[in-house]
């Protein structure tokens, strides 16, 4: 198929080199000189395994191509819209800017018979809203089909979801939507992906309520991390014994820093203000997911200040600032978050994070980073791991021993075993656990 992808951000880039080396003709196009340039050539504008490879791939297939002209989807039979729907300045609500915009910028360039496919995250309405519009100034219809990509798995879970979710109008025109969207993922549905066909809402609902019950698990977690630091209980052991009931499940249950990112902090929260936009308050509980989550942020700073005389002028080595491991995104991030009130604070804090350094420094010039793990620790008064990338959860005491100046550690993602650090000197904190 013929295909066009607006938007080239982690969802965008992704689609558009999955589909392309899935053997359809894609053209991708975003707003951004800079980064259709370095998608043009085959890097990828941000680290995500597996992206340069199906980038290149596709590239070298001749099937691929990259452009900042909106005329350029002209010709696809299908477009998808990929743009992000960041949270607005001052307010809870998803900012839908970009994504009017990506439409209203395809209308002069669609076919009867097109396809428009939103993918964006949006707030329930929206699709409804789009379609109107399609259907008034072309011939177009639109569909949406919610995107449940994780940083670090994008390309697997673009190839081989879990699941398809189409929202489509009711009748002919659901029908030729949803033969449309299995052509296009004909691969993966081939080998027995589920696809579930709903209307707009549904499929608006099913992304933004399947964050917000994966935000509402972690938060669960870190509740019970509060409930263990205040008895001396030990959430690690807590989470493996209720992860043995199926129904509950281990996964999502790591309790630690918190979760950040590009979606599940804002999703909840633009969830919750169209939920009250609604008349509603069902979602209230959001609310305290949020908190629940801010809070463990809070409580690593105050571990610091336990630990140390002085947080003024002592040197921390923070290792880890990604909002989570395989990604170098810190949107949102609590490990960033973190590093920059100690450096609020005074400490001289130095941070290493294997891919994250650079989009950190863009955010936060004025802390200190180094390219490797000793140059980090040496002469540290206090280690904090902040995201749980491998290569710091190989760490062993003896060696960080050897750099540091005092023997003081933050497991915040609970990936040691304290036993282990304390008999070789270490004042060891980690969160929910004695
Ligand atoms: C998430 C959803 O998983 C995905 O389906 C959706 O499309 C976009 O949002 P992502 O943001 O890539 O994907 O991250 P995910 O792997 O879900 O982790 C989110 C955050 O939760 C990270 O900050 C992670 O560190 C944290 N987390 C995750 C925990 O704190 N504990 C856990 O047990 C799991």
């Amino acid at each position: 198929m013929r295909i066009s992808v607006i938007g080239c951000g982690y969802l965008g880039a992704v689609h558009a080199a999955c589909m392309a080396d899935l053997g359809h003709e894609v053209v991708g196009i975003d707003v951004d000189p800079r980064k259709i340039d370095m998608l043009s050539s085959g890097h990828a504008p941000f680290f995500e395994p597996g992206l340069p490879e199906a980038l290149r791939r596709a590239l070298d297939s001749g099937r691929l191509r990259f452009s900042t002209d909106p005329a350029d989807a002209a010709g696809s039979q299908v477009h998808f819209v990929a743009v992000g729907t960041p949270q607005t300045a001052g307010s809870d609500a998803a900012d839908l800017t970009y994504v009017d915009a990506a439409v209203q910028g395809l209308l002069p360039h669609l076919a009867d018979g097109d396809l428009v496919v939103g993918k964006s995250t949006v707030p329930v309405g929206t699709a409804s809203r789009l379609a109107d519009l399609v259907r008034a100034s072309s011939g177009a219809e639109l569909a949406w089909n919610p995107e449940f990509l994780r940083e670090g798995f994008a390309v697997a879970d673009t190839v081989a979801p879990d699941r398809f979710v189409y929202g489509v109008p009711s009748g002919d025109a659901g029908e030729r939507a949803t033969a449309v969207l299995d052509e296009v993922y004909a691969t993966a549905l081939a080998t027995g992906t589920p696809r579930l066909v709903t209307g707009y809402a549904t499929a608006e609902l099913v992304k933004v309520s399947a964050n917000a019950f994966l935000a509402t698990k972690i938060s669960f977690i870190n509740a019970m991390a509060e409930i263990a630091e205040a008895t001396g209980a030990d959430v690690t052991q807590l989470a493996d014994a209720i992860g043995h009931d199926a129904r509950i499940g281990r996964r999502l249950l790591n309790a630690g820093l918190g979760f950040g990112g590009g979606c599940l902090p804002k999703d909840i929260r633009a969830f919750r203000a169209r939920s009250r936009e609604l008349g509603l308050e069902s979602l209230d509980f959001l609310a305290d997911v949020d908190a629940v989550n801010l809070r463990r942020r809070d409580r690593v700073v105050d571990l610091v200040g336990e630990m140390l005389d002085e947080v003024r002028g002592a040197r921390i080595a923070v290792l880890g600032v990604a909002f989570k491991p395989d990604s170098d995104d810190v949107r949102d991030s609590p490990a960033l978050d973190v590093a920059r009130r100690l450096h609020a604070a005074g400490a001289d804090v130095v941070v290493h994070d294997p891919e994250a350094n650079e989009t950190a420094a863009r955010l936060a010039p004025d802390l200190g980073y180094v390219d490797d793990v000793p140059s980090a620790l040496r002469g540290a008064e206090l280690v904090l791991v902040l995201t749980e990338w491998k290569q710091f959860k190989a760490l062993r005491p003896a060696e960080v021993a050897a750099l540091v100046s005092s023997r003081r550690i933050v497991d915040a993602r609970n990936v040691f075993d304290p036993a282990e650090w304390r008999e070789a000197g270490f004042e060891f904190r980690g969160l929910g656990r004695p």
